[in-house]
């Protein structure tokens, strides 16, 4: 059954406590919060003191998705602030070893992220390394933009490598999720979903959470 991990990018900023009590009311499994620095990509969003705000008012799995040019400069303030999961993209560091070990260190869960036109296989080496690599459907720095088709087979080239190898890396998927295609992700193999403007613009959040979770996996 897919994980659904709401982005509070897309929440009401003015009653943000309400909206993630409702994410969690609906079904959701974590909260994804969009992390910008304005250098990796055109947008400033939120930092450590958003986390911790909705740590307070909330439970469910923190996932912090750091689309940030020096994410370690930062690893200690989210893990402090509330952070279960830190997310950093490999083209901030083709090599991502060492800060994959420093987010360890804090006690958090590790991912790594790639862009829609990043190749797949320069973070096939790292995955045995990580517990969530997140496929960007969309470039960083916007909601509600149009899912990029071509992701579908690139997620199913990162779930191959992770059947084949056993490995115990989750495939999380970023950018234009909604009703309408999201069998072809779950086809696709992934674990979790992100959702930001599918999720927050509706009222019948609990409705497409259940809707989501019941779909299966395509024999293909
Ligand atoms: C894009 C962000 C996404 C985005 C998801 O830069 O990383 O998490 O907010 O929003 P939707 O689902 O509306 O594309
Ligand atoms: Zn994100």
């Amino acid at each position: 059954m897919i994980k659904i991990a709401p982005s509070i990018l897309s929440a009401d900023f003015a009653r943000m406590g309400d909206e993630v009590r409702s994410a969690k009311d609906a079904g959701a499994d974590w909260l994804h919060i969009d992390v910008m620095d304005g250098h990796f990509c055109p947008n400033l969003t939120m930092g450590p003191d958003m986390v911790k705000a909705v740590r307070k008012v909330s439970d469910l799995f923190l996932d912090v998705h750091l689309m940030v040019t020096n994410p370690e400069n930062f690893f200690e303030s989210f893990a402090r602030a509330g952070a279960d999961q830190l997310v950093f993209h490999i083209e901030v560091d083709p090599d991502p070893t060492d800060k994959i070990k420093m987010i360890r260190a804090l006690g958090c869960r590790a991912g790594l992220s790639l862009n829609p036109d990043h190749p797949v296989p320069a973070v096939l080496p790292f995955l045995e390394q990580v517990d969530l690599v997140l496929l960007m459907s969309v470039f960083p720095g916007f909601s509600g933009q149009k899912f990029i088709p071509e992701s579908l087979d690139r997620a199913a080239e990162l779930k191959t490598y992770i059947d084949r190898n056993h490995l115990d890396c989750l495939l999380q998927i970023d950018g234009g999720v909604d009703r309408a295609n999201a069998q072809q992700i779950i086809n696709a193999g992934v674990d979790v979903t992100v959702m930001g403007s599918a999720f927050f613009g509706t009222h019948n959040r609990g409705e497409l959470v259940q809707y989501l979770k019941s779909l299966k996996a395509a024999e293909l």
